[in-house]
């Protein structure tokens, strides 16, 4: 039987919780308007597992928010690795700073203000990357992607949130209710197949409700 996505949700950051104050707190007060747009308990330790498992030392993340993810990233990587995370609005660059300096991942940690095609370009002194997670304006994933697959290392994992556009990929019949829903579809209909055809990256997609790609190099 199918179960409501919030449900399903609501039980697995119950049972497997592990955010804690500092992160719930950030969560909760970040602005009103991008308040959902965080990845949540849920994928954010995901996010850390699969930190872990790369023992990841150095990091993108293309959409810091208020730093909620970048946390979450940080603290399953290597104590001595660098975090890069891209933040477009100043607003949120200026809390996301404030808010990663509150956790003990700080000194890891660099935010970069500016949109994500043009500034990626001051990131790449770190590159190669064990991890790039794409989590920024959608329209442009397939550009983030292909940047993404030049500077990620051998094994390591291009991670992307929020490709099931809301969940509209899985029909073959595109959106027909709005404009913005129809180019979202296409991008990650064509975002999840290129990554998939790809014959350098094993990749699928975790079935959050948003939908999360992974792509691991292995050639
Ligand atoms: C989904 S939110 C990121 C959430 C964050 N990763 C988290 O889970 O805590 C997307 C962010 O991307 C930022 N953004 C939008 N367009 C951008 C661009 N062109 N370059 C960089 N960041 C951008 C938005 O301001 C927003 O804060």
């Amino acid at each position: 039987m199918h179960r409501q996505h919030s449900q399903v949700l609501e039980y697995l950051d119950n049972a497997f919780k592990q955010e804690d104050d500092l992160l719930q707190n950030i969560r909760e007060c970040a602005p009103k308007e991008v308040r959902n747009m965080q990845v949540g308990p849920h994928k954010g330790k995901l996010l850390s597992m699969f930190m872990r498992l790369l023992k990841a030392k150095s990091v993108l993340e293309i959409g810091t928010c208020v730093g909620y993810s970048a946390i979450w990233l940080a603290r399953g990587m290597n104590s001595k690795g660098t975090l890069c995370t891209i933040e477009k609005s100043q607003k949120y660059c200026d809390i996301a700073k404030h808010n990663i300096n509150l956790s003990e991942v700080a000194n890891m940690i660099l935010v970069f203000n500016g949109d994500g095609l043009e500034i990626i370009k001051e990131t790449l002194l770190y590159a190669p990357f064990d991890a790039i997670f794409i989590d920024a304006n959608k329209l442009a994933y397939l550009e983030y992607l292909r940047i993404a697959k030049s500077h990620i290392r051998l094994g390591g994992l291009i991670i992307a949130d929020n490709t099931s556009a809301f969940d509209s990929i899985y029909s073959d019949d595109e959106p027909k209710d709005d404009k913005f829903r129809q180019k979202l579809y296409k991008v990650m209909r064509q975002f999840n197949q290129e990554i998939s055809d790809d014959k350098n990256f094993l990749s699928n997609m975790i079935l959050t409700p948003e939908g999360m790609t992974i792509g691991m190099r292995i050639r």
